[in-house]
């Protein structure tokens, strides 16, 4: 066979090409040169693109903590022209869009979830950044003769001068209202970029200071992190501490998935407020956005929040990142579609149905979770001591913050979807135990009958129902 098969490639084989040495050393000379030139062209690509971006005379230098916008505009037109357009508001999605969406409309339920508290009064969608400071005076929530300053935080320009000419503990503590002439701007190239190099930098001391708890140094951190770690100086769960006071803090020593921030907040027995229809201590979730986006596959495969809130854009034959923070699902084309040769329609339907999936599990952990509470109530009004619901309303307190974990972070679940179901699946499995414990309760107390639960079926309902435990004047739940 061997020798077959030697005999036949021997016949076919053509006779060896043969060059002249000097041949050969030309052709490597010019192959030489041409590699050369590629690169020079690459690299002068490259550096007109840089060019585009960085203005060949800085027509305006920039204070280190300039809070303005406009003055950092005059050197970076493309960056803060789409910067501009935040101020767009009127967008809508299936589940997000800068429309100021109203929350407790949509889900009554969760003014019953949060009873007691602010965000039972008005729960709107964010809308842009150029929205941060207006928005947050006009909330409600802070018509109180003292408010933390630590509000200002994640809304302003003027945060990082402010916090450098006061030091930060000082201005965490200081009244929110006695800042309002100092801090005058929203967001802005401040929050996200060192003035002189333009490169990306963390402002904000908590997110600094979350690593180091965790021993992790931030400067360390890749570009391509910080293309995500600069909006998760505000996109991330937090809490004021007591003690240095209100003291804007990350719970991150222990991790940053739900069941470490519990284990964290548990160990000092944290509450933002206590229930008022079940007296169960409440940890209230702020859009843990960082967070739960680090569980999912675009994280693990280091795609950046920019990557799809901030794509590149190319105007006039310029090239730059849009400053037009928005939801990606209206910019399609610059955003998912650079990576995913999908249509525009089949990835759009598929975000739809994978938030309607967590959309549908979440309301059935809210009406888990509302019943759970009021099951409690009427274990209370049928007797029940505080030592035997004490364990009820612990599991119901980690059942809530598990729930708002995924509520509470934008996107409707799209970040992390599976992460998300497995923590709404936790909420409502915990919720219902409450109730079945709940139940018992009850029937030692001789009470066999469910309790009579109160219509919330609209934001008004569900109102009137929540003030009356707040007033002290619980609705009769036994029958
Ligand atoms: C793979 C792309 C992708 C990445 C990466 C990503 N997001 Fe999103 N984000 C989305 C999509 C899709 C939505 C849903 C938008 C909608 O429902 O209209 C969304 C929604 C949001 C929203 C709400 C926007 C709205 O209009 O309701 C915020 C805020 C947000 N993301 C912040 C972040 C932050 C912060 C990060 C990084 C920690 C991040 N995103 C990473 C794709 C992404
Ligand atoms: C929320 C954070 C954030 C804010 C606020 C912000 N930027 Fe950026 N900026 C980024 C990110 C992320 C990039 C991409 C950086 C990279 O990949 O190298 C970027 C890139 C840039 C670049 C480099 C060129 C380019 O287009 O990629 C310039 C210049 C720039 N921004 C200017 C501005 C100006 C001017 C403002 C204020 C109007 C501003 N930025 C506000 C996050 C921000
Ligand atoms: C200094 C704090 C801060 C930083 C940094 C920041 N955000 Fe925001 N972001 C906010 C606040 C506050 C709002 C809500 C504003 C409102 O509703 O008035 C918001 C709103 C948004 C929205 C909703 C806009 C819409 O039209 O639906 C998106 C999306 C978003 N941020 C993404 C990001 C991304 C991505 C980054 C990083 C590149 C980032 N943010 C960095 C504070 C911040
Ligand atoms: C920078 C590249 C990049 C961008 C931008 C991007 N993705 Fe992805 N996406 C990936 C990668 C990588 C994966 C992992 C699967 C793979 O390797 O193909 C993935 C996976 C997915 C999956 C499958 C998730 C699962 O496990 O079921 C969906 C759905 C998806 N992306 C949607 C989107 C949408 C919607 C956007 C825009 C908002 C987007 N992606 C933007 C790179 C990207």
């Amino acid at each position: 066979m061997k020798k077959i098969h030697k005999t036949k490639f021997a016949d076919h084989r053509q006779p060896p090409l043969r060059i002249p040495l000097w041949l050969g050393i030309g052709l490597a000379g010019l192959l030489a040169v041409a590699i050369i030139l590629l690169g020079l062209l690459s690299v002068s690509i490259m550096e007109r693109r840089w060019e585009a971006q960085r203005p060949a005379m800085i027509v305006q230098p920039v204070d280190a903590w300039e809070p303005d916008n406009t003055k950092w505009g005059q050197n970076y037109p493309h960056q803060y022209e789409t910067y501009l357009r935040t101020r767009t508001a009127d967008t809508q999605t299936l589940f997000g869009g800068a429309v100021q969406r109203d929350y407790l409309e949509d889900y009554p339920a969760q003014v019953i979830l949060f009873a007691g508290y602010g965000f039972s009064k008005e729960y709107l969608q964010a809308r842009g950044h150029y929205y941060a400071l207006e928005d947050v005076k006009n909330t409600e929530r802070l018509a109180y003769p003292f408010q933390a300053a630590t509000c200002w935080t994640c809304k302003s320009a003027d945060v990082p001068r402010t916090m450098n000419e006061m030091g930060t503990a000082a201005f965490y503590a200081a009244n929110f209202h006695d800042l309002t002439d100092r801090i005058t701007h929203p967001i802005g190239c401040v929050d996200c970029h060192d003035a002189e190099t333009m490169q990306l930098r963390i402002s904000r001391p908590a997110l600094v200071e979350a690593f180091a708890a965790q021993g992790k140094d931030i400067s360390k951190a890749t570009l391509q992190e910080m293309r995500s770690l600069v909006c998760a100086q505000c996109h991330v769960e937090y809490y004021f501490a007591e003690e240095p006071r209100n003291y804007l803090t990350l719970p991150w020593k222990e991790g940053t998935s739900v069941e470490e921030m519990i284990a964290y907040y548990d160990a000092f027995d944290f509450a933002d407020y206590v229930h008022p229809i079940s007296k169960t201590p409440i940890i209230k979730s702020q859009h843990p956005d960082y967070e739960l986006y680090r569980h999912g596959i675009h994280a693990y495969r280091n795609v950046a929040c920019a990557d799809c809130h901030m794509p590149y854009r190319s105007e006039g034959g310029m090239k730059f990142t849009d400053h037009h923070v928005q939801s990606p699902l209206l910019n399609i084309a610059n955003s998912c579609a650079v990576c995913h040769r999908w249509s525009e329609d089949e990835i759009r339907t598929r975000v739809e149905s994978i938030q309607t999936t967590v959309s549908d599990a979440m309301v059935k952990a809210e009406e888990a979770l509302v019943k759970a509470h009021f099951d409690i109530a009427a274990a209370m009004q049928a007797g029940a001591d505080a030592a035997a619901l004490a364990p009820l309303r612990t599991r119901l307190r980690h059942a809530q913050f598990r729930w708002d974990y995924v509520s509470s972070s934008n996107g409707m679940g799209f970040h992390a979807p599976q992460e998300s179901m497995r923590i709404l699946g936790d909420a409502t499995r915990q919720a219902q135990e409450v109730r079945i414990e709940a139940a018992r309760l009850l029937a030692r107390h001789g009470i066999t009958d469910p309790p009579s639960y109160p219509d919330i079926s609209t934001r008004q309902k569900a109102f009137e129902v929540a003030e009356a435990f707040v007033n002290n004047a619980p609705i009769e739940l036994l029958k």
